[in-house]
């Protein structure tokens, strides 16, 4: 994409809009249909290599670790291997165990994040094999890791990531596979992940299609003294991001928590002032989920659900197409950008340049 605005006021305007055809880049040429695999030419990680890895552990910051968050979900439910993210930031500095037998993937939009860098450097120092997902190519992150995947999001202007944000996650979808194929996934999982992959551009567009609806939605809520974001396993990255994007854009206070942990204090919280949004994907938790919502209901709080159905607890629903399980975090996350751009227009922030934020955050 260009930097030219395109006919939209902001850049997130915009770069929200172009996830359709994103998503479609980083899939492009990739698909290996024959194998229900896909092909990483830069990964430099060979078959034998991959199933001698004992533990995945993930690196990023902000939203980078978010989609990271996610992408260990991703890597157990589909390689089976433990997986785990953290933030570059904690990682450097808490002299970490570094094992020869797990590989580290370092996610940065830019390239540039220097606690990531810090990170790598430390780890390669250490003699770890250390791998990027990365969006801008021939940045210092791309270069100093042994291979990886680029993201292939296109240039991300807004403060504020979005675009990359579901391009990342869907990357790790990729690398998640390609490992899974390589190990115990089947080839008819693999078909399965292959075709819900391909129907994400159109189900992304179909979601943006909703957007008068979750305008009106944000305007509704734009006036809360602060929001919680709530989702249990899949639904939890998804929250945590939309909390981030929220309080990044708007200045709206949010907090984001397992839902399962809601009992164990934040529910003091819960006022009709304190909206919450439930991310409740249709997976065998939604009933566990429907319950937490009972107790939201119990304190007068009002609810605003992320889902694949109507939820009756709710106050409101933003349903979102169904894909395959292992997916729904990634499409799940767009609505609640479009919540975060349409409370932040409400409330007349600088949408593209919030204020104390920079781009990339190239200094300690
Ligand atoms: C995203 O909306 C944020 N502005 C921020 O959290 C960002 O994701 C983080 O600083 C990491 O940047 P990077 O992906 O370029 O490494």
């Amino acid at each position: 994409e260009s930097y030219d605005m395109g006919g939209h006021d902001t850049y997130m305007h915009k770069e929200i809009h172009e996830q359709v055809d994103a998503v479609d880049r980083v899939l492009r040429g990739r698909i290996d249909d024959r194998f229900a695999t896909v092909r990483l030419g830069g990964l430099n990680l060979d078959a034998r290599e991959a199933r001698g890895v004992r533990r995945v552990k993930i690196l990023g910051c902000g939203s980078a670790y978010h989609t990271g968050l996610i992408g260990a979900q991703l890597i157990e439910e589909l390689a089976r291997i433990p997986a785990d993210a953290e933030p570059a930031s904690e990682f450097r500095y808490r002299n970490p165990v570094v094992d020869p037998d797990t590989l580290y993937i370092a996610v940065s939009q830019s390239g540039e994040t220097y606690d990531t860098l810090a990170a790598v450097q430390e780890l390669k120092r250490k003699g770890a094999r250390v791998l990027g997902v990365v969006n801008v190519v021939g940045s210092a992150i791309a270069r100093e890791t042994d291979g990886g995947v680029y993201v292939h999001a296109g240039p991300e202007v807004c403060v504020v990531s979005t675009k990359c944000f579901t391009n990342t996650a869907v990357a790790f979808a990729l690398l998640a596979l390609h490992l899974g194929r390589i190990r115990d996934l089947s080839v008819a999982d693999g078909k399965r992940i292959i075709a819900g992959l391909r129907r994400l551009p159109e189900q992304i567009a179909e979601v943006l299609r909703g957007e008068e609806e979750i305008k009106r939605l944000a305007a509704e809520y734009a006036n809360a003294k602060s929001m919680m974001f709530i989702g249990r396993v899949r639904g939890y990255p998804v929250a945590r991001e939309a909390s981030l994007k929220l309080k990044e854009v708007s200045y709206v206070h949010a907090e984001a928590y397992p839902a399962s942990e809601l009992k164990h204090g934040p529910l003091a919280l819960i006022e009709p002032e304190v909206p919450t949004v439930a991310v409740l994907p249709d997976d065998d938790l939604l009933e566990k989920n429907r319950a937490t919502l009972e107790e939201i209901k119990a304190r007068s709080g009002r609810i605003l659900a992320v889902a694949h159905q109507e939820q009756e607890k709710a106050d409101h629903t933003i349903v979102v197409p169904r894909n395959e399980p292992e997916l729904d975090p990634i499409l799940m996350g767009v609505p609640l950008q479009l919540l975060a751009y349409h409370t932040a227009l409400a409330l007349g922030r600088d949408i593209d340049k919030p204020r104390n934020l920079a781009k990339s955050v190239t200094v300690e």
